[in-house]
Protein backbone atom coordinates (compact mmCIF):
# COMPACT_ATOMS: atom_id res chain seq x y z
CA UNK A 1 0.00 0.00 0.00
CA UNK A 2 1.65 3.47 -1.24
CA UNK A 3 1.73 5.76 1.62
CA UNK A 4 1.38 9.29 0.07
CA UNK A 5 2.69 11.63 3.43
CA UNK A 6 2.70 15.26 1.31
CA UNK A 7 -1.07 14.14 0.20
CA UNK A 8 -1.59 13.62 3.74
CA UNK A 9 0.46 16.82 5.24
CA UNK A 10 -1.50 19.14 2.45
CA UNK A 11 -4.42 18.86 4.38
CA UNK A 12 -3.88 19.96 8.00
CA UNK A 13 -3.27 23.32 7.90
CA UNK A 14 -0.96 23.95 10.77
CA UNK A 15 1.81 21.90 9.28
CA UNK A 16 2.63 25.02 7.02
CA UNK A 17 4.39 26.67 9.74
CA UNK A 18 7.20 24.41 8.31
CA UNK A 19 7.16 23.26 12.21
CA UNK A 20 8.26 19.72 12.67
CA UNK A 21 5.87 17.99 15.39
CA UNK A 22 7.36 14.73 17.09
CA UNK A 23 4.72 16.47 19.82
CA UNK A 24 2.24 13.93 18.87
CA UNK A 25 1.82 11.51 22.07
CA UNK A 26 0.67 14.90 23.43
CA UNK A 27 -2.05 15.46 20.82
CA UNK A 28 -2.11 15.51 17.38
CA UNK A 29 -2.19 18.35 14.83
CA UNK A 30 -6.07 18.81 13.43
CA UNK A 31 -6.77 18.42 9.82
CA UNK A 32 -8.88 21.03 8.34
CA UNK A 33 -11.90 18.55 7.84
CA UNK A 34 -12.17 18.33 11.66
CA UNK A 35 -12.36 21.83 12.19
CA UNK A 36 -14.94 22.60 9.87
CA UNK A 37 -17.18 19.31 11.08
CA UNK A 38 -17.24 21.37 14.62
CA UNK A 39 -17.82 24.77 13.00
CA UNK A 40 -20.58 23.46 10.95
CA UNK A 41 -22.08 21.57 13.80
CA UNK A 42 -21.68 24.91 16.12
CA UNK A 43 -23.21 27.32 13.02
CA UNK A 44 -26.04 24.82 11.94
CA UNK A 45 -29.83 24.71 13.89
CA UNK A 46 -29.07 22.55 16.58
CA UNK A 47 -30.69 22.25 19.57
CA UNK A 48 -30.88 19.45 22.53
CA UNK A 49 -30.98 15.70 21.33
CA UNK A 50 -35.13 15.20 20.65
CA UNK A 51 -37.28 13.79 17.83
CA UNK A 52 -39.83 17.06 17.31
CA UNK A 53 -37.81 19.73 16.23
CA UNK A 54 -35.48 19.16 13.27
CA UNK A 55 -32.88 21.12 15.21
CA UNK A 56 -33.34 18.17 17.80
CA UNK A 57 -32.93 15.19 15.21
CA UNK A 58 -29.75 17.02 14.19
CA UNK A 59 -28.13 16.45 17.32
CA UNK A 60 -29.17 13.25 17.54
CA UNK A 61 -27.62 12.57 14.38
CA UNK A 62 -24.60 13.83 15.66
CA UNK A 63 -24.03 11.76 18.61
CA UNK A 64 -25.08 8.25 17.02
CA UNK A 65 -22.99 9.34 14.06
CA UNK A 66 -20.22 9.78 16.54
CA UNK A 67 -21.00 6.65 18.23
CA UNK A 68 -20.82 4.46 14.77
CA UNK A 69 -17.45 6.18 13.88
CA UNK A 70 -16.08 5.39 17.35
CA UNK A 71 -17.74 1.61 17.15
CA UNK A 72 -15.53 1.60 13.67
CA UNK A 73 -12.48 2.79 14.51
CA UNK A 74 -12.20 0.19 17.44
CA UNK A 75 -13.83 -2.52 16.11
CA UNK A 76 -16.30 -2.03 18.87
CA UNK A 77 -20.03 -1.79 19.59
CA UNK A 78 -21.85 1.60 19.05
CA UNK A 79 -24.31 0.79 22.16
CA UNK A 80 -20.82 0.69 24.17
CA UNK A 81 -19.76 4.11 22.54
CA UNK A 82 -19.45 6.39 26.06
CA UNK A 83 -18.12 10.21 25.59
CA UNK A 84 -16.90 12.26 28.55
CA UNK A 85 -14.47 15.23 28.89
CA UNK A 86 -11.26 13.26 28.59
CA UNK A 87 -10.10 9.89 29.72
CA UNK A 88 -9.11 10.59 32.67
CA UNK A 89 -12.67 12.14 33.40
CA UNK A 90 -13.80 8.52 32.21
CA UNK A 91 -11.37 6.70 34.08
CA UNK A 92 -12.49 8.07 37.09
CA UNK A 93 -16.05 7.62 36.64
CA UNK A 94 -15.96 3.82 36.19
CA UNK A 95 -13.40 3.51 38.83
CA UNK A 96 -16.08 5.08 40.99
CA UNK A 97 -19.02 3.23 39.39
CA UNK A 98 -17.12 -0.10 39.70
CA UNK A 99 -15.78 0.13 43.04
CA UNK A 100 -19.11 0.01 44.81
CA UNK A 101 -19.44 -3.85 43.54
CA UNK A 102 -15.86 -4.60 45.49
CA UNK A 103 -15.51 -5.73 48.39
CA UNK A 104 -12.61 -5.09 51.27
CA UNK A 105 -9.91 -7.73 50.17
CA UNK A 106 -11.07 -7.90 46.81
CA UNK A 107 -7.76 -7.09 44.54
CA UNK A 108 -7.13 -4.53 41.57
CA UNK A 109 -4.33 -4.97 39.17
CA UNK A 110 -2.20 -2.01 37.57
CA UNK A 111 1.01 -1.58 35.63
CA UNK A 112 4.03 0.58 36.27
CA UNK A 113 3.60 0.97 32.05
CA UNK A 114 0.71 2.49 32.50
CA UNK A 115 0.05 6.61 32.30
CA UNK A 116 -1.51 7.80 35.47
CA UNK A 117 -4.70 8.42 34.20
CA UNK A 118 -5.19 4.44 34.19
CA UNK A 119 -3.21 3.50 37.65
CA UNK A 120 -4.64 6.37 40.02
CA UNK A 121 -8.16 6.66 39.83
CA UNK A 122 -8.06 2.15 40.37
CA UNK A 123 -5.61 2.80 43.34
CA UNK A 124 -8.00 6.02 44.68
CA UNK A 125 -11.19 3.70 44.28
CA UNK A 126 -9.64 0.84 45.72
CA UNK A 127 -8.11 2.36 48.67
CA UNK A 128 -12.09 3.91 49.18
CA UNK A 129 -13.24 0.65 49.75
CA UNK A 130 -10.44 -1.00 51.26
CA UNK A 131 -9.25 -3.60 48.50
CA UNK A 132 -5.80 -4.26 47.72
CA UNK A 133 -3.73 -3.02 44.66
CA UNK A 134 -1.27 -5.12 43.48
CA UNK A 135 1.63 -3.52 40.84
CA UNK A 136 2.78 -5.34 37.73
CA UNK A 137 5.88 -4.02 36.91
CA UNK A 138 8.58 -4.19 33.82
CA UNK A 139 11.87 -4.58 32.66
CA UNK A 140 13.78 -1.12 32.39
CA UNK A 141 16.35 -2.99 30.30
CA UNK A 142 13.97 -4.43 27.86
CA UNK A 143 10.69 -2.05 28.74
CA UNK A 144 8.74 -5.55 28.39
CA UNK A 145 5.77 -6.02 30.75
CA UNK A 146 6.13 -8.33 33.82
CA UNK A 147 3.83 -11.58 33.45
CA UNK A 148 -0.11 -10.02 34.70
CA UNK A 149 -0.32 -13.89 35.82
CA UNK A 150 1.69 -13.67 38.94
CA UNK A 151 -0.50 -10.53 39.77
CA UNK A 152 -3.97 -12.50 39.72
CA UNK A 153 -5.92 -14.36 42.31
CA UNK A 154 -9.01 -15.31 43.40
CA UNK A 155 -10.07 -11.88 44.56
CA UNK A 156 -8.97 -10.19 41.44
CA UNK A 157 -11.42 -7.74 40.07
CA UNK A 158 -10.36 -5.61 37.70
CA UNK A 159 -6.93 -5.83 35.71
CA UNK A 160 -6.22 -1.91 34.25
CA UNK A 161 -3.55 -2.27 31.65
CA UNK A 162 -2.56 0.13 28.90
CA UNK A 163 -2.40 -0.98 25.25
CA UNK A 164 0.63 0.71 24.91
CA UNK A 165 2.80 2.87 26.73
CA UNK A 166 3.23 6.63 26.03
CA UNK A 167 6.18 6.98 27.27
CA UNK A 168 8.94 4.69 25.65
CA UNK A 169 5.63 2.65 23.46
CA UNK A 170 5.67 -0.87 25.02
CA UNK A 171 2.41 -2.50 23.44
CA UNK A 172 1.68 -5.54 26.40
CA UNK A 173 0.25 -8.31 24.89
CA UNK A 174 -3.32 -7.04 25.61
CA UNK A 175 -5.47 -9.98 24.35
CA UNK A 176 -3.84 -12.78 26.82
CA UNK A 177 -4.04 -10.46 29.42
CA UNK A 178 -7.50 -9.90 29.43
CA UNK A 179 -7.96 -13.84 28.81
CA UNK A 180 -6.57 -14.52 32.28
CA UNK A 181 -8.33 -11.47 33.75
CA UNK A 182 -11.29 -13.04 32.45
CA UNK A 183 -10.41 -16.45 33.78
CA UNK A 184 -10.62 -15.02 37.23
CA UNK A 185 -13.87 -13.59 36.40
CA UNK A 186 -12.29 -9.97 36.88
CA UNK A 187 -12.86 -7.17 33.97
CA UNK A 188 -10.25 -5.61 31.96
CA UNK A 189 -9.87 -1.71 31.51
CA UNK A 190 -7.57 -1.12 28.93
CA UNK A 191 -6.04 2.32 28.02
CA UNK A 192 -5.77 2.46 24.13
CA UNK A 193 -5.44 6.19 24.50
CA UNK A 194 -1.38 6.34 22.75
CA UNK A 195 -2.06 3.06 20.32
CA UNK A 196 -5.08 4.03 18.76
CA UNK A 197 -3.62 6.57 16.81
CA UNK A 198 -0.77 4.33 15.64
CA UNK A 199 -2.61 0.97 15.03
CA UNK A 200 -5.42 -0.40 14.06
CA UNK A 201 -7.57 -1.22 17.33
CA UNK A 202 -9.54 -4.44 17.21
CA UNK A 203 -10.97 -4.04 21.02
CA UNK A 204 -13.77 -7.72 20.71
CA UNK A 205 -10.37 -9.30 19.51
CA UNK A 206 -8.27 -7.92 22.57
CA UNK A 207 -10.80 -9.02 25.19
CA UNK A 208 -10.80 -5.19 26.69
CA UNK A 209 -14.26 -4.74 28.56
CA UNK A 210 -13.49 -1.54 28.47
CA UNK A 211 -11.21 0.31 26.05
CA UNK A 212 -10.30 3.73 26.39
CA UNK A 213 -8.94 6.72 24.31
CA UNK A 214 -8.68 10.59 23.54
CA UNK A 215 -9.98 11.75 20.47
CA UNK A 216 -7.64 14.56 20.26
CA UNK A 217 -4.32 12.16 19.94
CA UNK A 218 -5.59 11.02 16.58
CA UNK A 219 -6.68 14.34 14.77
CA UNK A 220 -9.99 14.79 16.63
CA UNK A 221 -11.03 17.23 19.45
CA UNK A 222 -10.23 17.80 22.91
CA UNK A 223 -12.56 14.89 24.62
CA UNK A 224 -12.83 10.86 25.58
CA UNK A 225 -14.18 7.64 24.79
CA UNK A 226 -14.92 4.41 26.36
CA UNK A 227 -15.73 1.64 24.26
CA UNK A 228 -17.00 -0.73 26.99
CA UNK A 229 -18.71 -4.04 25.92
CA UNK A 230 -22.58 -3.65 26.30
CA UNK A 231 -23.59 -5.93 28.57
CA UNK A 232 -21.02 -5.45 31.46
CA UNK A 233 -22.12 -1.33 31.06
CA UNK A 234 -25.66 -2.66 31.50
CA UNK A 235 -25.03 -3.88 35.31
CA UNK A 236 -23.34 -0.85 36.34
CA UNK A 237 -25.21 1.94 38.59
CA UNK A 238 -23.37 5.31 38.11
CA UNK A 239 -24.15 8.50 39.84
CA UNK A 240 -26.71 10.14 37.82
CA UNK A 241 -29.09 12.46 37.53
CA UNK A 242 -32.58 11.23 37.93
CA UNK A 243 -34.23 12.47 34.94
CA UNK A 244 -30.96 11.92 32.69
CA UNK A 245 -31.79 8.81 30.46
CA UNK A 246 -30.98 5.47 32.41
CA UNK A 247 -30.29 3.78 28.87
CA UNK A 248 -26.91 2.56 27.65
CA UNK A 249 -24.56 4.30 26.93
CA UNK A 250 -26.75 7.48 27.87
CA UNK A 251 -26.52 6.59 31.46
CA UNK A 252 -22.39 7.36 32.10
CA UNK A 253 -22.70 10.26 30.19
CA UNK A 254 -23.49 13.68 32.82
CA UNK A 255 -24.61 16.57 31.13
CA UNK A 256 -25.22 17.61 27.79
CA UNK A 257 -22.79 16.53 25.22
CA UNK A 258 -20.38 18.77 23.41
CA UNK A 259 -22.56 17.85 19.96
CA UNK A 260 -19.60 19.91 17.82
CA UNK A 261 -16.70 17.96 19.08
CA UNK A 262 -18.81 15.02 18.60
CA UNK A 263 -19.13 16.09 15.36
CA UNK A 264 -15.10 16.34 15.06
CA UNK A 265 -15.00 13.19 16.41
CA UNK A 266 -16.75 11.80 13.44
CA UNK A 267 -14.80 13.64 10.89
CA UNK A 268 -11.42 12.41 12.57
CA UNK A 269 -12.55 8.79 11.96
CA UNK A 270 -13.54 10.05 8.00
CA UNK A 271 -10.43 10.79 7.47
CA UNK A 272 -8.29 8.12 9.04
CA UNK A 273 -10.36 6.21 6.83
CA UNK A 274 -9.32 8.33 4.07
CA UNK A 275 -5.49 8.29 4.62
CA UNK A 276 -4.82 5.57 1.79
CA UNK A 277 -7.16 5.06 -1.49
CA UNK A 278 -8.64 1.97 -0.69
CA UNK A 279 -12.64 0.22 -0.71
CA UNK A 280 -14.90 -1.66 1.55
CA UNK A 281 -16.71 -0.41 5.12
CA UNK A 282 -15.75 2.18 6.73
CA UNK A 283 -14.13 -0.46 9.01
CA UNK A 284 -11.84 -2.36 6.54
CA UNK A 285 -10.83 1.08 5.13
CA UNK A 286 -9.62 2.19 8.45
CA UNK A 287 -7.70 -0.93 8.84
CA UNK A 288 -5.96 -0.38 5.67
CA UNK A 289 -5.27 3.58 6.41
CA UNK A 290 -3.83 2.52 9.91
CA UNK A 291 -2.18 -0.55 8.60
CA UNK A 292 -0.29 1.72 6.32
CA UNK A 293 0.57 4.55 8.50
CA UNK A 294 1.82 1.80 11.17
CA UNK A 295 4.09 0.75 8.30
CA UNK A 296 5.10 4.27 7.59
CA UNK A 297 5.43 4.98 11.13
CA UNK A 298 8.08 2.17 11.49
CA UNK A 299 10.57 3.19 8.78
CA UNK A 300 10.73 6.38 10.49
CA UNK A 301 11.44 4.82 13.87
CA UNK A 302 13.87 2.67 12.63
CA UNK A 303 16.01 5.75 10.57
CA UNK A 304 15.22 7.59 14.32
CA UNK A 305 17.03 4.96 15.65
CA UNK A 306 19.66 4.32 13.64
CA UNK A 307 20.54 8.08 13.54
CA UNK A 308 20.24 8.43 17.39
CA UNK A 309 22.05 5.65 18.05
CA UNK A 310 25.35 7.18 16.32
CA UNK A 311 25.21 10.60 18.47
CA UNK A 312 27.41 10.65 21.57
CA UNK A 313 26.00 9.92 24.83
CA UNK A 314 22.54 9.17 23.85
CA UNK A 315 19.71 6.09 26.08
CA UNK A 316 17.48 5.33 23.71
CA UNK A 317 15.04 4.13 26.33
CA UNK A 318 11.72 2.05 23.69
CA UNK A 319 13.49 -1.20 23.03
CA UNK A 320 10.18 -3.25 23.66
CA UNK A 321 10.07 -6.30 20.81
CA UNK A 322 5.94 -4.36 20.04
CA UNK A 323 6.18 -0.70 20.33
CA UNK A 324 4.68 2.50 19.31
CA UNK A 325 6.57 4.84 16.82
CA UNK A 326 7.51 6.65 19.96
CA UNK A 327 11.14 7.07 21.24
CA UNK A 328 12.49 8.54 24.47
CA UNK A 329 15.59 9.50 24.95
CA UNK A 330 17.96 11.05 27.48
CA UNK A 331 21.55 12.67 27.15
CA UNK A 332 24.86 11.42 29.52
CA UNK A 333 26.03 15.10 29.65
CA UNK A 334 22.92 16.97 28.77
CA UNK A 335 18.94 17.82 30.89
CA UNK A 336 16.56 16.52 28.71
CA UNK A 337 14.75 19.95 28.59
CA UNK A 338 17.73 21.63 27.60
CA UNK A 339 17.33 19.39 24.46
CA UNK A 340 14.20 20.41 24.10
CA UNK A 341 14.35 24.25 24.41
CA UNK A 342 17.13 23.80 21.79
CA UNK A 343 15.38 21.82 19.16
CA UNK A 344 12.29 24.48 19.56
CA UNK A 345 14.69 27.06 18.69
CA UNK A 346 15.24 25.30 15.09
CA UNK A 347 11.34 24.57 14.75
CA UNK A 348 11.81 21.34 15.92
CA UNK A 349 8.69 20.28 18.86
CA UNK A 350 10.13 17.39 20.51
CA UNK A 351 9.27 17.96 24.31
CA UNK A 352 11.18 16.51 27.82
CA UNK A 353 9.33 14.82 30.32
CA UNK A 354 7.45 11.90 32.06
CA UNK A 355 4.35 13.23 30.55
CA UNK A 356 1.79 11.76 33.25
CA UNK A 357 3.57 8.22 32.91
CA UNK A 358 5.67 9.25 36.37
CA UNK A 359 5.75 5.10 37.46
CA UNK A 360 7.30 4.56 33.99
CA UNK A 361 9.72 7.33 34.32
CA UNK A 362 10.50 6.58 38.10
CA UNK A 363 11.08 2.30 37.27
CA UNK A 364 13.51 3.09 34.80
CA UNK A 365 15.17 5.59 37.06
CA UNK A 366 14.71 8.67 35.43
CA UNK A 367 12.45 10.08 38.28
CA UNK A 368 9.76 12.54 37.73
CA UNK A 369 12.10 14.07 35.33
CA UNK A 370 12.09 11.67 32.28
CA UNK A 371 13.81 12.46 29.14
CA UNK A 372 13.06 13.81 25.51
CA UNK A 373 9.93 11.85 23.85
CA UNK A 374 10.15 11.67 19.86
CA UNK A 375 6.95 10.87 18.54
CA UNK A 376 6.78 10.10 15.32
CA UNK A 377 2.91 10.30 13.38
CA UNK A 378 1.07 9.98 10.11
CA UNK A 379 2.42 13.36 9.07
CA UNK A 380 6.23 12.61 9.95
CA UNK A 381 8.24 12.95 7.31
CA UNK A 382 12.14 11.50 6.50
CA UNK A 383 13.40 14.64 6.23
CA UNK A 384 11.35 15.73 9.76
CA UNK A 385 13.26 12.50 11.10
CA UNK A 386 16.61 14.20 9.79
CA UNK A 387 16.18 18.00 11.02
CA UNK A 388 15.56 16.31 14.53
CA UNK A 389 18.89 14.54 14.02
CA UNK A 390 20.85 17.32 13.38
CA UNK A 391 19.31 19.54 15.64
CA UNK A 392 20.51 17.29 18.48
CA UNK A 393 23.63 16.55 16.61
CA UNK A 394 24.10 20.13 17.10
CA UNK A 395 23.00 20.34 20.42
CA UNK A 396 25.36 18.02 21.36
CA UNK A 397 28.19 19.16 19.27
CA UNK A 398 31.38 20.52 21.89
CA UNK A 399 31.19 24.12 22.40
C1 LIG B 1 -1.50 6.71 27.40
C2 LIG B 1 -2.37 7.84 27.89
N1 LIG B 1 -3.39 7.57 28.70
C3 LIG B 1 -4.21 8.52 29.16
C4 LIG B 1 -4.01 9.85 28.84
C5 LIG B 1 -4.96 10.88 29.37
O1 LIG B 1 -5.86 11.26 28.37
P1 LIG B 1 -6.82 12.50 28.57
O2 LIG B 1 -6.02 13.72 28.33
O3 LIG B 1 -7.91 12.29 27.55
O4 LIG B 1 -7.35 12.43 29.97
C6 LIG B 1 -2.94 10.20 28.00
C7 LIG B 1 -2.67 11.60 27.67
O5 LIG B 1 -1.58 11.97 27.32
C8 LIG B 1 -2.11 9.16 27.51
O6 LIG B 1 -1.08 9.42 26.69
Amino acid sequence: MTYDVESVRARFPSLATGTAHFDGPGGSQVPAAVADAVRDAMTSSLANRGVVTAAERAADAIVLDARRALADLLGASPEGVVFGRSMTQLTYDFARTLARTWSPGDEVVVTRLDHDANVRPWVQAAEAVGAVVRWVAFDPATGELDDVADALSERTRLVAVTAASNLIGTRPAVARIADLAHERGALCYVDGVHLTAHHPVDVAAFGADFFACSPYKFFGPHCGVVAGRPEVLADLRPDKLLPSSDAVPERFELGTLPYELLAGCTAAVDFIADLVPSTGTRRERIVASLTAVGEHEDRLRERAEAGLSELPGVTVWSRAGSRTPTVLVTFADHAAADAYRYLAGVGVNAPAGAFYAIETSRWLGLGDTGGLRVGLAPYSTEAEVDRLLAGLAAFLRPA
